[in-house]
């Protein structure tokens, strides 16, 4: 049988003021990355490949993350926010080219999986003109209530105009709706504003359905696959679910994970083999940690790329643009950025190394500084192989260091130095012999301003 065509229409244009944000709902981010990008990357997963996204008026920034996580995407915007079935009919042009199913996806409900997606037009193929992702919230509070009659889906009541017996109904609707395209637009025509809210309420397609005798049907998921976010609260507790399921699909990957509760991850994180992960660390987006690498407690990662074998903190913070090779290690209090670092070399203590690069088997003594910004633009530090660079060095850049080479503790080095140099840039240092037995032998004669001459 030839595969169902399908149309995914987002929708995005609410205002989220429940939020009290300025920024757009679907923008507000969980697990490092956007609502949105949640809900089109579970759509590209089951494989469809039409997707409009319905967005409001001026909503720049929501159309920019669209086109970002999947260019192929169209934006259909909403002039009037009159109701999520005013918001499909923005879509109109994209579903009046005809697709076998259009799948309806709120851009509030990230955690959808593509599975689901795919569970939800299994109906449609059958007969159905209308499939509703029902779950059982813990908390109905806020949702639509799903009427049915033995099998039968026959309505959905918006909470606002429920009766208090149909709000006592625990199964819900997960506001991501499966519609037959032969039907689509004749049901989504006949939709009208007259409830509460004076809105159009993609809803009443249920109702509107059965009295076109087609029928409707309700596919029930786990509460989190379908949970909606309206409010900050609601945004952390998604945290929260996300976060667990990350854990739990890097210790399936074999990560170890000392305290699995305390580390955070991104949607985008990447672990190899045999990685260990202590208690307390923050993986922002875009981290890769390959096999065997050790992050340890109290570290901050975004944007990094830890090699094989290298060993990351206590405390050491990990900015983009960071590349650790093998065997690397980056100790305390040491922050890196847009920095190549090569294998085996090391920064144990206490450093900044940002704009450079540092040659395999270098080492970076404790207090080492890279000063790359000179008010204006940034430089570049380059370090040689198997260079060492003393404790509390000073690098201006733009310099190089050559292979080899040796810089005295304490440096500020303001010119290269050559391959296997020695440069030291301090002052030169100065001892008087017992100097401080003199001075103690005038205090104790009790001389009010006591010098011990040199
Ligand atoms: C909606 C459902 C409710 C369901 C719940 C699940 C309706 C009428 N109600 O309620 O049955 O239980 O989701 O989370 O559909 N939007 C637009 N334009 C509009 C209005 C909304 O694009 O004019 C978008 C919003 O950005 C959001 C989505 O549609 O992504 C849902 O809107 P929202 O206001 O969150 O609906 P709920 O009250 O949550
Ligand atoms: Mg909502």
């Amino acid at each position: 049988m030839k595969a169902r065509s399908c149309l995914a229409i987002v929708l995005a244009a609410g205002e989220g003021t429940r939020m009290r944000s300025n920024r757009a709902k679907v923008l507000h981010q969980v697990a490092g990355r956007s609502l949105l990008a949640h809900v089109l990357s579970a759509i590209a997963d089951a494989g469809v490949k039409r997707v409009a996204v319905v967005i409001g008026p001026g909503q720049d920034a929501v159309a920019a993350e669209a086109r970002r996580v999947m260019p192929a995407a169209e934006t259909f915007v909403q002039r009037e926010r009159r109701g999520t079935a005013h918001a499909v009919l923005a879509a109109k042009a994209a579903i009046a080219q005809g697709a076998d199913d259009i799948l309806v996806v709120y851009g509030d409900t990230p955690f959808v999986r593509a599975q689901t997606l795919q569970r939800l037009r299994a109906p449609l193929g059958s007969g159905a003109a209308v499939a509703v992702l029902a779950f059982r919230p813990s908390d109905p509070s806020g949702y639509g209530r799903l009427i049915t009659q033995g099998d039968d889906l026959i309505a959905i009541r918006e909470e606002a105009d429920a009766s208090a017996a149909e709000r006592a109904i625990a199964l819900c609707n997960g506001g991501i709706m499966a519609l037959a395209g032969d039907s689509a637009l004749a049901i989504l025509g006949r939709i009208d504003n007259h409830n509460r809210k004076n809105e159009f309420y993609l809803t009443d397609a249920v109702a509107i359905a059965r009295a076109m005798q087609r029928d409707s049907v309700a596919v029930e998921v786990e509460e989190d696959d379908v949970r909606g976010i309206n409010t900050k609260a609601q945004l952390a507790e998604a945290e929260a679910v996300a976060q667990q399921r990350l854990r739990r699909l890097a210790l399936d990957a074999g990560v170890t994970l000392i305290a699995p509760e305390t580390v955070f991850l991104s949607a985008d994180t990447e672990f190899g083999k045999d990685v260990v992960v202590e208690p307390y660390v923050v993986f922002g987006e875009k981290v890769k940690v390959e096999d065997g690498a050790v992050i340890r407690s109290f570290s901050h990662l975004v944007g990094a790329r830890v090699g094989k074998g290298a060993i990351v903190g206590p405390f050491a913070r990990l900015r983009p643009g960071t590349r650790l090779g093998q065997d690397v290690h980056i100790g305390n209090f040491v922050e890196v950025k847009e920095a190549v670092i090569e294998a085996g070399a090391k920064a144990n203590h206490l450093s900044y190394i940002g704009d450079a690069t540092v040659g395999a088997a270098a080492n970076i003594g404790a207090g080492t500084i890279t000063c790359n910004y000179d008010g204006k633009t940034k430089h570049r530090t380059e370090i040689g192989k198997a260079a060492f660079i003393g404790s509390n060095s000073s690098l201006v850049a733009p310099v190089a260091v050559g292979d080899g080479a040796y810089v005295g503790s304490g440096s500020v080095i303001t010119a290269d130095v050559p391959k296997d140099a020695l440069a030291l840039g301090r002052g030169r240092q100065v001892v008087k012999e017992g100097w401080a037995s003199r001075l103690r032998a005038l205090k104790s004669l009790g001389k009010k301003k006591a010098h011990a001459r040199d």
